[in-house]
């Protein structure tokens, strides 16, 4: 009998969208080798890591060299001075957490696919449109129903609970990737209320937390109820420079039980088979993100981004273009001037002024017209491409 595929494959985009966009600005690059590139679409870290970070995994560098302190297999889960600095963190929020609820990983883009091995295939999804583009493929190579929840001007790029959007799963990333829009603490509260009616299981994706500065949930579980339903999902690739090293968690409260079975207890089985955990260096420098030191060097980091953000922003709002988020978000979700669509902008904008945008069409149907520029670039590289801005777009 010859091998089979997974069929549902074939029913995805033939790559995955920011491959897609490398592959595109490479082929420009190659073209007009000559052309300097301003780098705004996938949402990539230019600040380097924390001194405090360097150090800490410097530090595990020279204790893996020696035999008394070296590690070889850690616990799948993640070490427990790791776990137990995010359970302090979450305290900040005034969320306590059991450390049996944390589960260390190599980021939230992984986690998301992951989770869906403890899930049935029956389950139908809610995912909003446009979305990240992970929550949709891994769906579809499980083949489930996606429900869509369309996020436009209309509703300030906040779908809300409604008779339509019943599903088991419920995607929420807040603040949003790609549109920038943040959940207030009533809205979220509706999501959990609407989640815990139907027993259906939230995926909260809080990547972006630390942009907030204002009093927007940071976490799911700031929200009466939310452990009975949902499962929470963040990286320290934003937060702290870790798009190359690596490291996020995962926390899958005790309460949640589905089919009579904690999920926690699933997933600590699937994680204990499919994963070795977190390499110790990384989850030392992870450490130190968490200590006080590690918070102020980052906090400045963050004041960096949002400092391009607000430059994006001001160009914008001179140029009398509509956009979201920027505010409590390193996205800004610009609507394509003159009429462009999604494609058309980024191809204009790549040949005219050589920047580099994610077309919102690429988000999904209703991404159409919209273009998203990250403020993850260097002050003088935003600054510069939003003089190109003014000068193409006045
Ligand atoms: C993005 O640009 O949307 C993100 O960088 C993707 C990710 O975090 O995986």
């Amino acid at each position: 009998m010859p091998a089979h595929i997974n069929k549902n494959y074939l029913n995805l985009k033939e790559s995955y969208l920011f491959a897609d966009i490398a592959h595109r600005v490479a082929e420009f690059q190659k073209a007009n080798p000559d052309r300097e590139i301003i780098r705004m679409g996938i949402g990539d870290v230019t600040r380097p890591l924390p001194e405090t970070v360097v150090n800490a995994m410097k530090k595990a560098c020279d204790e893996m060299g020696t035999p008394e302190h070296f590690h070889g297999y850690g616990p799948e889960q993640g070490y427990d001075f790791l776990r137990e600095a995010v359970r302090k963190y979450y305290e900040g929020f005034g969320v306590s957490l059991d450390i049996s609820e944390i589960f260390i990983s190599d980021g939230a883009k992984s986690d998301c696919g992951n989770l869906l091995d403890i899930l049935g295939t029956d389950n139908t999804v809610l995912v909003q449109d446009p979305v990240y583009p992970v929550y949709a493929d891994t769906n579809v190579m499980d083949n489930r129903t996606i429900i869509y929840a369309k996020a436009s001007e209309e509703n300030d790029f906040l779908p809300m609970p409604e008779e339509k959007y019943k599903a088991d799963i419920i995607y929420i990333c807040s603040p949003n990737n790609p549109t920038g829009a943040v959940y207030n603490r009533e809205q979220l509260k509706k999501w959990v209320d609407f989640a815990l009616s139907m027993d259906s299981i939230i995926f909260f994706d809080a990547a972006y937390e630390c942009f907030i500065d204002g009093d927007e949930p940071h976490s799911i579980y700031e929200i009466p109820g939310a452990k009975k339903c949902a499962v929470e999902v963040c990286s320290l690739s934003k937060k702290a420079g870790f798009t190359g090293t690596r490291c996020g968690y995962t926390i899958v409260p005790l309460e949640l039980k589905r089919d009579g079975v904690q999920l926690n207890k699933l997933w600590l089985r699937r994680q204990t088979t499919k994963f070795n955990g977190v390499c110790y260096i990384v989850q030392r420098g992870a450490e130190a993100v968490f200590t006080e030191q590690g918070e102020k060097e980052i906090s400045g980091n963050i004041h960096y981004y949002k400092e391009n953000a607000r430059i994006i922003m001001d160009t914008l709002d001179e140029l009398g273009i509509y956009y979201t988020g920027g505010r409590y978000s390193p996205y800004v979700w610009m609507k394509c001037p003159k009429g462009m669509n999604s494609w058309t902008f980024f191809q204009y904008l790549l040949e005219e002024a050589g920047i580099v945008g994610t077309p919102g069409a690429g988000f999904g149907q209703s991404g159409e017209n919209f273009f998203r520029l990250t403020a993850f670039s260097t002050h003088e590289n935003t600054r510069k491409a939003m003089e190109k801005f003014r000068q193409l777009l006045k």
